[in-house]
């Protein structure tokens, strides 16, 4: 295939792939439609109905871009979390706030410590700037937070990812053992504190807003992709200090936002009613898959985000294949860990009744015939 060729030489380097193959591309890969779409981590429960009046109020205004500035969307989150609005940086998703992030701090070579298995799209952002990922193994099924900081020291990374609760595996570390992982990194080094999960999470998971925004060098990442289920909209904010948040402004996309999208977040935010129920069904169905798992002879682990890591109990040829089937004999969509020894398992999304009822009767059915049994 002919290409421009004057590319930068690290474009030129770049592997022309994507962190996750959508759902979308599956669907057409196996010219099958997906019956239970449980793979991607969304919210199947999707968004209030107050956010869905918002989102077509919002429809006639199409033709106006964003506030460039995020003014009302700014101040609604200041209030909600009692921080202020200089506090607060927005972003299309936790996913464009991970490239700004990453171009603020990385240049050609720069180390960046992550775990390894770690969430993937940040690593593809990292390889996009050039940086020289260093990865630390999960110890038993978490993020290794004394790992992580021993290689942060000896590689004097000026960048640190961490998700908690953590993706792929659902695990989380306490807030006290958060902010000593935080207070004991270096000034020079920025952490990435990624919250995708904070909603679906134990309250004792989160550190308290104040504990950590006075840090220049800790920026919290949140989504209105999960527990709100606004995944298509494309709203994440990052959390940090005024200093630190205003970098964002030098290098983001100004009308970057859509602005549909942040009338939905800002309607959502204010139905924290909704909130309440929704993180209710969602660690409902985290219960129903363990049960289903365990109903299987798996075993699922436990998890505080909206999905639920299932140890398939043998390799990762054996979970890749419960994957394929699930999808290619059933229509139920579901993923799995990237890397060794988490990839034994199979990751499941939450999801409503009808999405559970699938994966009931298709996990069995996948695993006799997987088994010859
Ligand atoms: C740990 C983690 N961070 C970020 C994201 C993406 O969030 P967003 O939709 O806001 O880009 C995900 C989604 O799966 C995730 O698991």
């Amino acid at each position: 295939m002919s290409a421009f060729s004057r590319f930068t030489p690290l474009v030129q380097s770049l592997p022309a792939t994507v962190p996750f193959v959508g759902p979308e591309a599956i669907e057409r890969q196996r010219g099958r439609q997906i019956a239970a779409r449980i793979g991607a981590n969304e919210s199947g429960f999707g968004p209030a109905d107050s956010v869905l009046l918002a989102i077509q109020r919002a429809a006639g205004e199409t033709w106006k871009y964003a506030d460039p500035e995020n003014y009302d969307l700014r101040h609604a989150l200041a209030a909600h979390l009692g921080a202020s609005p200089a506090h607060i940086a927005v972003g299309e998703g936790i996913d464009g706030l991970l490239g700004q992030i990453v171009r603020l701090v990385v240049e050609q070579g720069t180390p960046v410590v992550t775990s390894l298995g770690g969430y993937p799209t940040f690593n593809y952002h990292v390889a996009g700037h050039g940086g020289r990922l260093v990865t630390v193994p999960f110890v038993d099924d978490r993020e290794d937070l004394d790992g992580l900081l021993a290689a942060v020291r000896r590689e004097a990374a000026p960048l640190v990812y961490f998700a908690n609760p953590d993706n792929p595996m659902g695990s989380w570390w306490p807030a006290e053992r958060v902010i000593e992982f935080a207070a004991a990194l270096p000034e020079t080094t920025l952490l990435i504190l990624d919250e995708a999960y904070c909603e679906t999470a134990p309250l004792e998971a989160l550190p308290s807003i104040e504990s950590l925004i006075d840090r220049p060098n800790v920026i919290r990442t949140r989504t209105f992709s999960k527990a709100y289920g606004l995944a298509g909209a494309r709203v994440g904010y990052a959390l940090t200090t005024p200093g630190t948040a205003q970098a964002f402004d030098k290098i983001r996309n100004h009308f970057g936002m859509n602005r549909i999208g942040v009338a939905a977040a800002i309607a959502a935010l204010s139905d924290q009613q909704y909130l309440k129920d929704v993180t209710q069904r969602i660690a409902a169905s985290r219960d129903r898959i363990a049960g289903i798992a365990r109903d299987s002879g798996l075993l699922p682990l436990s998890s505080a985000t909206n999905f639920v890591a299932v140890d398939c109990g043998r390799d990762a040829v054996y979970a890749r294949a419960v994957v394929d089937r699930l999808m290619s004999d059933h229509g139920v969509f579901v993923r799995m860990p990237g890397v060794s020894p988490l990839n034994r398992c199979i990751r499941i999304s939450t999801g409503p009744d009808a999405e559970m009822e699938l994966l009931g009767a298709a996990l069995p059915a996948v695993l006799r015939s997987l088994t010859g049994g």
